[in-house]
């Protein structure tokens, strides 16, 4: 049955098809009796593709559900409901061999490389330790060698291969972290926040490594982050999430010169513009008030409470992530998905 579902499979179709996805944590009361009293919605139906090759960004404020995705893509979590296609097999139903399979393909990066590597153990240790797992990848003889060889993919010296974590800098130590993930040479990597925790002047460095590394062996990143700037340089695609839901999402371009979603509109204002002269010109979106608890998110449009051009259907009527109606014959970058009743171009968010 594999089989057939992998010859399926053609060149130029997604390598990741993620449809409605729901993640509900339950929210518990009582001790001893412990009864379900209301839900996290974490996640709350998102849909996206992820091509060959590609990199989309994945953009959001703090807790709006991108580590969760990120999460389920790695099946680290089981979700609520909905399906996570990889070459056309739903993986949510994979367990055993199947899974540890597909696991191989699909590896992560995470964001805090202070805390995700395990400070007693060696760097070569922690970048093998995948092999243990998957030991077909490198017998144990040739690992040594396949470490460094990492190491020298990175950008680090392959010689230390003996230290440990606290002899790195913060940047060194992400390459570490990008090492490992690429040790069982993956198809697909989920960056979740990989530069967040890093100096602005090394965060370029390491966007600029992985970018390098996605040509070499041919990776598709889901790459998440928190503000639009970082993700602009490397995304070919960016979707902006907002309180568990996909709010816009579309090509560079359509996103960063065309968005029609007042939260991504309001989101592009706050980017910095380099250009003095460009920056005093620029109309600044102050969002009012703070995201709302996923416990209980807002009815309809979950962005209306903070939304200045809300009115009574907002709060009727969920926007449904389509590209709309006034753009659907347009031939402008405007004609991408954007979930918002009343969706319209704001020209010179940013002058960029
Ligand atoms: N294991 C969990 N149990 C309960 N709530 C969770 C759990 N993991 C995440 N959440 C909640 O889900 C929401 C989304 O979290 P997360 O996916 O980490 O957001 P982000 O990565 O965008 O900051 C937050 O409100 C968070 O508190
Ligand atoms: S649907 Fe209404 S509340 Fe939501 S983003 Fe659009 S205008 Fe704002
Ligand atoms: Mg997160």
């Amino acid at each position: 049955m594999t089989k057939q579902t992998e010859s399926s499979y053609a060149a130029g179709e997604p390598i990741l098809e993620v449809r409605d996805l729901v993640k509900h944590f339950p929210l518990t009361q009582g001790v001893l009796f412990k009864r379900q009293v209301g839900a996290v919605k974490a996640v709350d139906g998102i849909s996206f593709d992820l091509y060959p090759g590609e990199t989309l960004g994945i953009v959001g404020e703090s807790g709006c559900g991108k580590s969760t995705v990120a999460k389920l893509l790695m099946n680290l979590e089981a979700p609520t409901s909905g399906t996570i296609r990889y070459k056309g097999e739903d993986i949510t139903k994979l367990s055993g061999r199947a899974l540890k399979a597909v696991r191989r393909n699909i590896q992560m990066v995470f964001q805090d490389p202070y805390t995700s590597l395990n400070p007693r153990m060696t760097v070569g240790d922690i970048i093998g330790e995948p092999f243990d797992i998957h030991p077909e990848v490198a017998p144990k003889g040739d690992r040594r060698a396949k470490v460094q060889e990492l190491l020298d993919v990175v950008g680090l010296n392959p010689e230390y291969v003996n230290r440990y974590p606290h002899q790195f800098s913060g940047g060194q130590r992400q390459r570490i972290g990008i090492a490992r993930g690429l040790a069982l040479r993956p198809e697909i990597i989920v960056a979740d926040e990989p530069v967040s925790a890093l100096d602005v002047s090394v965060q370029a460095q390491v966007v600029n490594l992985m970018e390098r590394l996605q040509d070499e062996f041919g990776l598709s990143y889901m790459f998440i982050a928190h503000d639009l700037s970082i993700v602009r340089h490397i995304s070919d695609r960016v979707g902006v999430m907002y309180l568990g839901k996909m709010a816009e999402i579309g090509s560079d371009e359509e996103i960063y010169e065309h968005p029609t979603h007042p939260y991504t509109q309001a989101l592009l204002s706050a980017v910095p513009v380099p250009d003095p002269e460009a920056e005093g010109r620029r109309e600044r979106i102050v969002l009012e008030g703070d995201v709302p608890s996923p416990a209980n998110p807002p009815s309809g449009c979950r962005f209306r409470t903070r939304c200045w051009k809300a009115e009574a259907r907002c709060a009727e009527e969920v926007p449904l992530l389509a590209i709309p109606a006034p753009f659907e014959e347009a031939e402008s970058g405007a004609a991408h998905p954007s979930a918002c009743h009343f969706a319209e171009e704001r020209a010179a968010v940013v002058a960029v």
